[in-house]
């Protein structure tokens, strides 16, 4: 059976990834944050673009939450719905790497599957899954938005790490550890990964 999509072809667009990265003076790419509800990726990735923003560089947040208000609306958080959730989350993320940006994507993004499909739409050195560590107890220790408690109680279901799975990334790029470590600490380290992968400059502002 022939898919409509499979009707529809790419246009390129006359100015390439390439030439935008060469006029921002840094690289795209996506960093995907995955962790619990409460781990602190939004934290990281919020703080993480301002210190880009301040050095110069493009860069957006795709927040998990924040898609779910408009993109995202209507998704639940079924294994189905979850999948989709990231999906888009993969495809808009893919756009703004195309558009030059370095995208900061902070999502649970729980099972392996999605993560690794991820992956596959991504060129090699453009994917970078960050790990956004905490124990679970400690997560609900935290819990900023109150969801744990309503978890426990039932009035949430399927709620991540309590009635429904959290699996754990197996070989991410780059693990942080958000009971060990400072925000600050974290944004430190996120930076020298990128310098180290070329993605930024080495030192100073890009594009002056
Ligand atoms: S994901 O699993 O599809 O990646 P996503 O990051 O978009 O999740 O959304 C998670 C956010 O939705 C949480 O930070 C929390 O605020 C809210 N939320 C509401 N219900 C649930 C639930 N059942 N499980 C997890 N998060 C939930």
């Amino acid at each position: 059976m022939q898919l409509e999509s499979d009707r529809v072809a790419w246009h390129s667009s006359k100015v390439s990834k390439q030439s935008r990265q060469l006029s921002n003076g840094h690289g795209s790419c996506v960093l995907w944050f995955t962790g619990l509800s409460g781990s602190g990726k939004s934290t990281l990735a919020a703080e993480l673009e301002l210190a880009l923003h301040e050095l110069n560089c493009k860069s957006y947040v795709l927040d998990g939450d924040n898609l779910r208000l408009g993109l995202n609306r209507g998704l639940g958080f079924s294994q189905a719905d979850r999948s989709e959730n990231i999906r888009r989350i993969g495809e808009t993320a893919r756009l703004f790497v195309d558009a030059g940006f370095i995208t900061l994507a902070a999502a649970i993004t729980p099972y392996q599957a999605d993560r690794e499909l991820l992956r596959t739409r991504f060129g090699q050195d453009e994917f970078i899954e960050v790990y956004v560590r905490c124990a679970i107890e400690e997560c609900e220790r935290r819990d900023p938005k109150g969801l744990y408690r309503k978890a426990r109680s039932g009035e949430i279901r399927q709620f991540t790490g309590i009635s429904a799975p959290y699996e754990a990334p197996r070989h991410p790029e780059l693990e942080i550890n958000s009971e060990k470590v400072t925000v600050a600490e974290s944004v430190s380290i996120l930076l020298n990964y990128l310098r180290s992968r070329g993605c930024l400059p080495a030192e100073g502002k890009a594009g002056g």
